[in-house]
């Protein structure tokens, strides 16, 4: 479970009186994927970097699996790891068996243990026989498949993707949900995904609404879909609109 207890995080320490998240209370579960949104600048990406130990917070307490992540990164590594916006910044290696090997350096496993690792990695994202390609010749799908397979190597507890999907074409978009599913079902791995596109949403089980860093909204989908029908903070998906008049119509 993630957990987070009045949180609050400010990136100028020196400005007392303006906070990036304010009093920012909630919880995320295995097994459901658990969305993230909010308009731009409203606090997700800050969320996302609390919940990795990135970034500690200035008050109040985060449980990533009982632990806290910020301390953790210390001693054994990311509990929670993210999947970044744009894969150009996230590849690190020249070829994709570099990259997907890069994070393990620091895991002091040994050469075997390490190669085993990257190959099935691999093979999960159907990278195997890409494996000795420079990372310069992937599509922009393959290469977003090489950030998410580099950090499930680390083996994570969660994976936290932030807008992972909205350069993706549809159908890229398709595999990358499909993918995310396959974590919930086979993986104990725990599921965040922050998105802006409506899209996405009906993806989500769990939904927490930011806007100007206050959490605004924590409960399903379709508490959100009744919720915020007529609020124009948020981009919800045009079926969900089309439903929820079908309803009041039939009300
Ligand atoms: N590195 C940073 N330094 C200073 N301010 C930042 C930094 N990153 C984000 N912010 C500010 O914190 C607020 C929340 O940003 P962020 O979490 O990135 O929002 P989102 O991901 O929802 O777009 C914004 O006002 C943003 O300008
Ligand atoms: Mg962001």
């Amino acid at each position: 479970m993630i957990f987070f207890d009045r949180v609050e995080f400010r990136y100028n320490e020196k400005s007392e009186t303006s906070f990036n998240l304010k009093e920012v209370s909630f919880s995320c579960q295995k097994g459901l994927i658990n969305g993230v949104i909010g308009g731009n600048g409203s606090g997700k990406s800050t969320v996302a970097r609390l919940m990795a130990g990135m970034i500690q917070p200035l008050a109040g307490t985060i449980k990533v699996d009982g632990a806290s992540p910020f301390a953790h990164i210390i001693q054994c590594g990311f509990l929670a790891g993210i999947i970044f916006q744009n894969p150009e910044n996230q590849i690190v290696g020249t070829t994709v068996e570099e990259d997907l090997a890069f994070g393990l350096e620091n895991l002091s496993l040994d050469r075997e243990q390490m190669h085993s690792r990257v190959a099935e990695i691999a093979r999960r994202f159907n990278l195997y026989d890409l494996l000795k390609a420079p990372v310069a010749n992937l599509s922009g799908g393959q290469k977003q498949l090489l950030c998410i397979a580099s950090v499930m190597v680390m083996e994570p507890s969660w994976l936290i993707f932030d807008e992972p999907s909205s350069h993706l074409d549809p159908w890229a978009r398709q595999d990358f949900w499909q993918i995310v599913k396959s974590f919930i079902c086979e993986k104990d791995i725990g599921v965040v995904v922050i998105s802006q596109l409506p899209e996405d949403m009906q993806h989500f089980s769990h939904i927490l609404a930011f806007d100007a860093g206050a959490l605004v909204f924590d409960g399903t989908s379709n508490q959100f879909k009744k919720a915020a029908i007529g609020n124009t903070c948020f981009n919800l998906p045009e079926s969900w609109k089309f439903e929820r008049l079908m309803q009041i119509s039939n009300d």
